[in-house]
């Protein structure tokens, strides 16, 4: 994928353009160009390991993930055709509830790495691209002979603010987070409150995640009066291993001589009140500035403060042992917000304006209505 003179670039508008399938040398074109953006603190010899390596992985694989690009279909009888922006989608269980409390099960699409090479932005390729995807995701980005259901909608998490795919359809969600400091040191109390959580590993991931979905369904189903409809990614297996899976890929690299940790969260208290987090690692390019390393969790589902403080107290210790200098937790619901108020962990909310901006495109029947995403957390990112 070179850069293309000026005088030979196609217009944004014109009817050459395709919005298709990138072959593998496209691909790999498109990593390496998108490496510096995206690699994080990994090589970049391993973000081109890790980017077709999470095409393995549960919910990518078998067509779950699929990858675009932006080209002209007349490009001169053998010459490479030009990748003009390129991205990526990925396809997601949701769950949807109506004002009357009727639940039902549909897909929707993670949209992520919008690209364009550096090359050639400021000629509405992106734009373009955006426009193009838009009308196949509407109606399903499988193939006919493929497709079960018909989309609900479509989302992304913008790391350019909240305007630029809003104007393009994509309105801004809420993105808030609590912030989390990790102090040097173990607080008073907390190796004793952690004794109370145990570690959730693959042993026990699926019953919570099964469990999370019962409660999510019991939740979407209670009638509304105020005429909205809800939504919410599936807090499902596949949803949570795709995050677990690239967490791993992303610390062995970075930590050759440690082991994987087969902790992936923390659970606390007797069933029916049981609380618990999922977390995945997030290394800053430099992985021992501990100050800019955080953590993310899915805030826990059913309350109780003496398991909160548990499972946190679990939380803050992983932390210190993989020297991350943070926890954020996004969109905390009420009951999570009351019991962090009544706890004694430091933490400040803090609202992202150019990062992560939870942005979405509903393609229900209701089109315009306004729909409350229900647990828009850091598990329905991709
Ligand atoms: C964002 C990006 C895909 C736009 O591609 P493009 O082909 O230049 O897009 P277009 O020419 O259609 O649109 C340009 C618009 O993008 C806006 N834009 C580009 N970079 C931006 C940034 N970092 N923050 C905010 N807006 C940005 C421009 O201001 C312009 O806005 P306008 O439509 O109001 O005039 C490209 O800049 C890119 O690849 N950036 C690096 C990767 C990235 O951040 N991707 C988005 C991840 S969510």
């Amino acid at each position: 994928m070179g850069s293309l003179p000026h005088t030979s670039l196609p217009d944004a508008e014109s009817s050459d353009l395709i919005l298709t399938h990138p072959t593998q040398d496209e691909k790999y074109a498109t990593w390496r160009l998108n490496s510096k953006e995206w690699k994080g603190a990994l090589s970049e010899e391993d973000y081109l390991r890790r980017e077709p390596y999470m095409e393995t992985v549960p919910l990518s694989k078998d067509g779950g993930m699929q990858h675009w690009v932006l080209t002209s279909e007349a490009s001169p009888e053998g010459s490479k055709r030009t990748v003009l922006s390129s991205c990526e989608t990925l396809r997601k269980r949701v769950l949807v509830g109506d004002a009357a409390g009727q639940v039902k099960e549909g897909i929707a699409y993670g949209v992520g790495s919008v690209f364009t090479d550096p090359a050639l932005r400021g000629n509405r390729y992106g734009a373009r691209m955006l426009r193009e995807l838009e009308k196949v995701l509407r109606n399903g980005a499988e193939p006919p002979e493929c497709q079960q259901q018909r989309p609900l909608a479509s989302a992304l998490w913008s790391d350019i603010g909240k305007q630029f795919y809003a104007k393009k359809g994509w309105p801004a969600y809420p993105s808030l987070h609590v912030t989390f400091a990790i102090p040097g040191g173990v607080a008073a109390g907390d190796a004793e409150a952690a004794r109370h959580a145990r570690p959730i590993t693959y042993d026990n991931l699926k019953e919570l995640c099964d469990l999370d979905e019962k409660l999510m369904r019991e939740q979407l189903a209670k009638p509304r009066s105020d005429g909205k409809m809800r939504f919410c990614f599936a807090p499902d297996y596949d949803i949570m291993r795709w995050h677990f899976y690239r967490d791993d890929i992303i610390a062995r690299a970075l930590f050759k001589d440690r082991g994987p940790t087969e902790t992936k969260g923390a659970v606390a208290g007797p069933d029916g009140k049981r609380v618990w987090v999922l977390w995945v690692r997030n290394f800053h390019e430099n992985p021992q500035d501990t100050a800019k390393n955080k953590m993310n969790e899915t805030a826990p589902a059913e309350e109780l403060a003496e398991s909160f403080a548990a499972v946190m107290a679990k939380a803050h210790g992983y932390a210190r042992d993989w020297k991350l200098g943070k926890i954020d937790l996004w969109n905390p619901t009420a009951t999570i917000s009351s019991l962090i108020e009544a706890s004694r962990l430091q933490s400040e909310i803090v609202e992202r304006h150019v990062d992560s901006i939870p942005s979405m495109r509903w393609y229900g029947e209701d089109e315009g209505e306004h729909v409350e995403w229900v647990a828009n957390e850091k598990y329905c990112w991709n």
